[in-house]
């Protein structure tokens, strides 16, 4: 069944929305707990490296397959040369695997939501919050329930059309976001004591340049911009020949970083000035634990309303993110399986809520209550489902999928049609030709030292 593809209203729009994609949790939940997990200034150093180079040398190889071929990821690829297809599926796997966890926690942030809504009460004592967040992930059925309203909600969504809702979604959602990260951050760096949480993230440490630490930074960085599935294959085929991919790409690329440093400011300090150093190891709960701190100490009960503003922004971002994943793996599904969008939903929607559950449920191991059937041992160490999930696609899928697609673009289709296809209507690309050479040596050999490191070590 042939349905009609639809386009991006408009430029902005296309940057929007694919800013949308980029922008979510990935730099509200885990840019600011890899930083703090990987010694600060040499992560942020090392990571905007890898944005500006690899990262954005694989978005324009994305765009441009997108808008050449308008196709899925997967059927551009079968497109434009066959026996590429595989490259498609890897990301498309990877984004299977990421959905069903985003979702988990997309569905946290709604029961923090609903939690500023109704009246915040999170405990007393200097660890309510930490213990609040804890007990709640760590419950066996509670998160599952709202894993599910938000898997729901984007199934609900995306059954209703392609670009309209995630365009006017991301239009009011930017800004709001940016204005209320910077309100945060300046509270946060303005705590007594917030110097050496600044110092922490902006002093480069030579000790800290470690190959975990590349490791993290590459898959951090792809995840959050959304590069290396396919992803913004499907976004760039919704584009028309006149878009700018090179100035969309570029601003994609500043304004998402932005979002992960401002992030950052505001949770890193305000960790140092209530944990402490020990905070850091805190990781993904970062956002849910220092954040209500800081809304708590905003004067005469105002904490409140920012913290569920906060709440509703992260969670539109999460929606936005989540959305694009969903779109994308319908958009494959049902056009290479010539099913309808509503049936190709259908089939993916119980392994989807397994896998979800799955995840949640290993958050029990937090708790020291292991689950046998959600517990892996990699021969190194027994990690448990949900470690497994999120390693598995930031150090192993992701790069796999952005390698095979600089191999393919570079090597196979060649550049030269990629900046043919990117130099349409009058638009130049002033770095072609650094372009070029980025997707034929730098970033493939970039990613597979980094793919080599993660074998040694161990798979994920
Ligand atoms: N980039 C999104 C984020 O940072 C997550 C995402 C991953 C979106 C993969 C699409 C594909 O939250």
């Amino acid at each position: 069944m042939k349905e009609k593809r639809g386009q991006w209203n408009s430029r902005l729009g296309f940057i929007l929305a694919a800013a949308g994609s980029a922008v979510g949790l990935g730099n509200i939940w885990k840019f600011p707990g890899k930083v703090g997990a990987n010694g600060g200034g040499a992560f942020l150093l090392t990571y905007m490296i890898v944005v500006a180079i690899i990262g954005f040398t694989v978005m324009m190889a994305e765009f441009a397959i997108g808008r050449k071929t308008h196709k899925n990821a997967v059927g551009a690829f079968a497109m434009l040369n066959k026996k590429w297809k595989f490259a498609g599926v890897i990301g498309i796997v990877a984004l299977f695997i990421i959905l069903s966890y985003y979702a988990v926690v997309g569905g946290w942030v709604t029961k923090y939501v609903i939690t500023y809504l109704t009246g915040a009460q999170f405990g007393n004592g200097s660890n309510a919050y930490a213990t609040y967040f804890t007990n709640f992930i760590t419950s066996p059925v509670e998160p599952i329930l709202w894993d599910l309203l938000f898997l729901g909600v984007c199934i609900f969504i995306i059954s209703k059309g392609v670009s309209a809702g995630i365009e006017k979604v991301s239009k009011v959602l930017m800004p709001g976001l940016f204005v209320l990260l910077i309100g945060i951050a300046i509270r946060s760096v303005t705590f007594p004591g917030a110097d050496e949480g600044l110092r922490f993230m902006f002093t480069f440490r030579l000790e800290d340049l470690t190959s975990d630490m590349i490791v993290a930074a590459v898959g951090q960085a792809f995840f959050s911009l959304s590069v290396g599935m396919g992803i913004l294959i499907t976004y760039g085929s919704y584009l028309d020949k006149e878009t700018d991919m090179v100035n969309s790409a570029k601003w994609i690329c500043i304004l998402d970083t932005f979002v992960a440093i401002l992030a950052a400011l505001a949770i890193i300090p305000s960790v140092f000035v209530t944990v402490g150093p020990d905070g850091l190891g805190m990781g993904g709960g970062f956002a849910f634990v220092a954040l209500p701190h800081v809304f708590e100490t905003l004067p005469g009960g105002i904490g409140h309303i920012f913290g569920l503003i906060f709440f509703v922004l992260l969670l539109l971002a999460a929606l936005t993110s989540a959305l694009s994943i969903l779109e994308s793996l319908v958009a494959c599904v049902s056009e290479e399986f010539h099913i309808s969008r509503k049936k190709s939903m259908a089939i993916m929607v119980i392994p989807l809520t397994l896998l979800s559950c799955g995840y949640s449920l290993s958050q029990l191991s937090t708790r020291g209550i292991n689950l046998p059937w959600f517990d892996f041992s990699n021969g190194f160490q027994m990690l448990a489902m949900n470690a497994v999930m999120e390693k598995l696609t930031d150090n192993v899928l992701i790069p796999l999928g952005a390698l095979a697609f600089c191999i393919f673009v570079g090597w196979v289709w060649k550049p030269q049609n990629a900046i043919a296809e990117i130099e349409q209507e009058g638009v130049t690309f002033p770095l072609k030709k650094a372009w070029s050479f980025s997707i034929r040596y730098i970033a493939p050999i970039a990613i597979i030292v980094i793919l080599y490191f993660t074998v040694v070590k161990g798979i994920v």
